[in-house]
């Protein structure tokens, strides 16, 4: 699926080692992935050695097409349908991660009820992890990232969140939109769940280049936010 190649252009690198920083070492770890889409990082999580995934993803056609994907190449991933906005309690996880998610929240009332529905599945000592789109982006920066693989248009502010433009230099080129929450609110929300240590992972980029990579380290799209349940 055209979606997927946004994790091979270099932005993406970047994007795929953090959020692996992020959950640290997964190995015989449980995963609930919430927005789970193609079905992307269940399998990479599972290669990555966690003991059990669940992908949940509001859109009947993602769970169907990461369905398909694990009757192609088994990994012993569940997925199900479920709305983030409505989401029951599937387990206690040791890990819950909520990649490219919570931007589609309409609204601050509704990141609360997305944020305390992903910590429900939290088991104790158990962390969540979030990746969403860089609150303190340098805009002027973002419009003309093309060296990485995308570029930035802002347009306006919908549900207090900045709608933005993602164009992505694949061959054939593509975009989609993406929503910007500002600085500290994700971080305020988080916290009001109960799960505490709301931690900012620092960017990791691929080895070697350095004049290449610490840009994008020092100004990234992205943000990864960890918390864990005490
Ligand atoms: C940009 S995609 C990210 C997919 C995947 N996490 C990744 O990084 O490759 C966002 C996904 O969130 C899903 N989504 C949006 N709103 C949702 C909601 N309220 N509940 C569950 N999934 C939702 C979409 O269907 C889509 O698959």
């Amino acid at each position: 699926m055209r979606y997927e190649e946004v994790k091979r252009i270099p932005v993406g690198l970047a994007e795929t080692a953090t959020v692996l920083a992020a959950t640290g070492d997964l190995n015989r770890h449980s995963v609930l992935d919430v927005g789970c889409g193609t079905g992307f990082y269940p399998r990479l999580f599972r290669t990555a050695g966690a003991s059990r995934v669940f992908g949940v993803d509001a859109a009947r056609a993602m769970v169907g097409y990461a369905q398909r994907q694990e009757e192609r190449d088994p990994l012993g991933i569940s997925y199900e349908v479920h709305d983030a906005l409505a989401l029951p309690v599937i387990g206690a996880f040791d890990v819950v991660t909520a990649l490219w998610l919570i931007g589609y929240a309409p609204g601050a009332a509704a990141l609360d009820t997305m944020l305390s529905g992903l910590a429900a599945n939290v088991r104790s000592g158990g962390r969540l992890v979030l990746l969403h789109p860089n609150p303190d982006a340098d805009w002027a920066v973002l419009a003309d990232y093309s060296r990485y693989g995308l570029t930035v248009t802002r347009h306006d502010v919908v549900d207090g969140r900045t709608r933005t433009t993602v164009h992505v230099a694949t061959e054939p080129p593509f975009e989609f939109e993406s929503f910007f929450w500002p600085p500290g609110v994700v971080e305020a929300a988080v916290a009001r769940t109960g799960l505490s240590s709301v931690r900012r992972q620092a960017v990791v980029t691929p080895a070697g280049d350095e004049s290449f990579w610490r840009p994008l380290r020092e100004n990234p799209t992205f943000a990864v936010l960890t918390a864990t349940r005490p």
